[in-house]
């Protein structure tokens, strides 16, 4: 949840930690603070709440030349343990303020250690569980911080990535990790720790994950990595090919603005390469013999908020096309009702991140079910895909707005991949069929240009009725869970009660809800249950719902009953979906922005929620 950056090398440490607390601030932003080692060999820690703002004033009236240095660590905070207040941001020190600390996780043996450190005499100013951290480094450190970091983690538990350094240690900084991401980015002359890539890909794309339970050395010559005893350990260097502006803003005054509009090309990045020079659709990444895909018999489909919601479409694609039984799982939910699992189970995953500590549990409990399980996530080298038998990763680039939009978008495309090529293996559709659906797919990169390209009456309207504070979504069979998604998006960004239900079923007790000028959300795109939906339109208005309805160009069927009309080109309507959350999102961002709310960094929410 909290964003991590720690720094050794030539450049100034604060401008670099400082640019990757900037890209990192998705991740959290209660507070933020960086410990930057100065030229006088002293620590100076500067740390404030809120928004990285706040720290970016505090640093200007701190004297520079306290700043001044080449080594540093940063964090900006999502809060578990204590309130969002300046004492509790992070880095935390020791008694002695050599020791500076900034941690990602929780510690639940946190009251024994707190406990044990009063008794022993420390002094503890803050509320959070991290400043025990540096308390029992202070008291392990024997002139090498990174045998009491070790030391240190052996005796945690719970999860946390730690970022340390101590003053004595004038070119290292240490790092450690259990169950939350922790990468290295290797550069020349120059190293770097983070949470995440985007955070040093300004400065090098060579990157090493650090696994489970491992602690970095980081010196401007070199990284080491041992297990908590201290061995060495091999790990694997990785390239990041992700474009160093698809992190930036580019004029955009919001990111998730950017990320709709980058909707079409992350669709077509995700679909591109798929068909082989026989014509057959190729999905290599299920890494499944055609015999065991042939033997599977149900697919469980796990995932969180908006990941959840595609997974809900993938069910209609997986069975429409590939007739296996598919169960569409909450994550967080998932492993505690014993589900039934075997190794006819696939489990796919999906999770833009990779790293929902939810999702990594449903993960972790299908695979000793030996389920196969396929990761579907936006990062490389995520703990979900890590964890997983295999990853098909969406080719969205960085998505760095809270409101997941472009990943989203990607993960439908995963799951009519899947759909088809399970479609394909199992014998259930023949070659031509399969191709005619994946063309299909094919267009709808330029039918998503073409529906962005229609917004500003969406726009228009939703600065029209940002008064509101409840909003209905509606839809039926794909449009049940875009309805949801709808909702999801508008809570999320704008705080006003938004929910979605299954158009059928308003009328038996969400119709309550309706009352005159109640907005609904009706997606009625073109489908063999559209006039059922005229019946359920006709019903909410006649209660005096002002009726929002997003329908097919030329389809008229639905239009006398629409107080407001979005219309969206034709297309299969399987895949309507594709299409129908763009306006959804338009409107929630608009509404919100009208409300004059920061649409990036929704209140009390964080991009990778890494907390069970
Ligand atoms: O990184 P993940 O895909 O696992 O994240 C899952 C949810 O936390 C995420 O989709 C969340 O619901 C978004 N904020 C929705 O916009």
């Amino acid at each position: 949840m909290c964003g991590i950056v720690g720094y050794v090398g030539e450049q100034s440490a604060l401008d670099v930690v400082m640019g990757g607390l900037a890209r990192l601030e998705y991740r959290g932003y209660d507070s933020a603070g960086v410990a930057i080692r100065n030229d006088s060999g002293d620590l100076t820690v500067v740390r404030r709440a809120g928004k990285l703002g706040n720290l970016r004033a505090a640093l200007e009236e701190t004297d520079p030349a306290e700043l001044s240095g080449t080594l540093g660590i940063g964090h900006t905070r999502w809060a578990t343990h204590g309130a969002p207040n300046d004492r509790n941001a992070h880095p935390h020190v020791d008694c002695t303020g050599a020791v500076a600390v900034v941690h990602n996780g929780t510690l639940e043996n946190f009251t024994e250690l707190r406990e044990g450190l009063e008794h022993r005499g420390h002094t503890l100013s803050s509320d959070t569980d991290t400043e025990a951290v540096a308390h029992l480094i202070e008291e392990r450190y024997d002139g090498d911080l990174a045998d009491a970091v070790r030391s240190v983690c052996r005796e945690l538990d719970g999860s946390f990535v730690l970022v340390v350094t101590h003053r004595d240690e004038p070119d290292v900084v240490v790092g450690a990790r259990r169950n939350l991401p922790l990468v290295i980015g290797l550069g020349e002359g120059e190293n770097f720790l983070a949470s995440d890539v985007t955070a040093f890909i300004a400065h090098t794309r060579e990157a090493r994950v650090v696994d489970q339970d491992q602690v970095v050395v980081l010196r401007r010559d070199g990284v080491t990595v041992t297990d908590l005893d201290g061995d060495p350990v091999r790990g694997e260097q990785f390239h990041v090919d992700w474009d160093t502006a698809a992190a930036e803003k580019a004029g955009y005054e919001y990111f998730m603005l950017k990320e709709i509009d980058e909707q079409p090309e992350a669709v077509r990045e995700t679909i591109g390469g798929r068909i082989d020079s026989h014509g057959r659709l190729r999905l290599d990444e299920l890494a499944m013999s055609d015999e065991d895909v042939q033997g599977l018999t149900q697919v469980i489909i796990v995932g969180c908020g908006s990941a959840y919601h595609s997974g809900l479409v993938g069910k209609h694609a997986i069975e429409r096309w590939a007739r296996l039984p598919v169960h569409v799982e909450i994550a967080s939910e998932f492993r505690y009702r014993d589900p039934v699992l075997d190794p006819h189970t696939l489990v796919v995953a999906i999770s833009q991140s990779g790293e929902t500590a939810d999702t990594l549990e449903a993960v972790r409990h299908a695979r000793r079910q030996r389920a196969w399980v396929l990761a579907v996530s936006n990062t490389v080298g995520s703990s979900i895909a890590r964890e997983s038998d295999a990853t098909f990763y969406t080719r969205g680039g960085p998505e760095i707005a809270v409101a997941s939009t472009k990943a989203v978008m990607t993960q439908l495309v995963a799951m009519y991949l899947v759909g088809l090529h399970l479609a394909q293996v199992r014998g259930y559709r023949d070659g031509d069929e399969v191709r005619s659906h994946f063309r299909d797919l094919s267009h709808t990169p330029d039918l998503v240009t073409e529906v962005l390209g229609r917004m500003d009456p969406v726009r228009k309207l939703a600065r029209e009725i940002a008064g509101q504070e409840r909003v209905l979504f509606l839809g039926r069979h794909v449009g049940y869970p875009m309805a949801l998604e709808g909702a999801l998006k508008l809570k999320e960004l704008a705080y006003v009660s938004a929910e979605g239900f299954p158009a059928g079923e308003i009328k038996h007790g969400p119709i309550a809800l309706i009352e005159k000028g109640t907005c609904v959300v009706v997606l009625a795109p073109r489908h063999a249950l559209t006039s059922k939906l005229v019946t359920n339109v006709q019903e909410i208005r006649a209660r005096g719902a002002r009726t929002i309805v997003i329908a097919t160009d030329g389809d008229e069927s639905v239009t006398p009953h629409a107080d407001d009309l979005i219309r969206i080109p034709d297309t299969k309507s399987l895949l309507s979906p594709l299409l129908t959350i763009v306006p959804m999102q338009i409107l929630a961002a608009e509404f919100a922005m009208a409300r004059g709310l920061d649409i990036d960094q929704p209140r009390n929410l964080a991009k990778s929620v890494t907390v069970e």
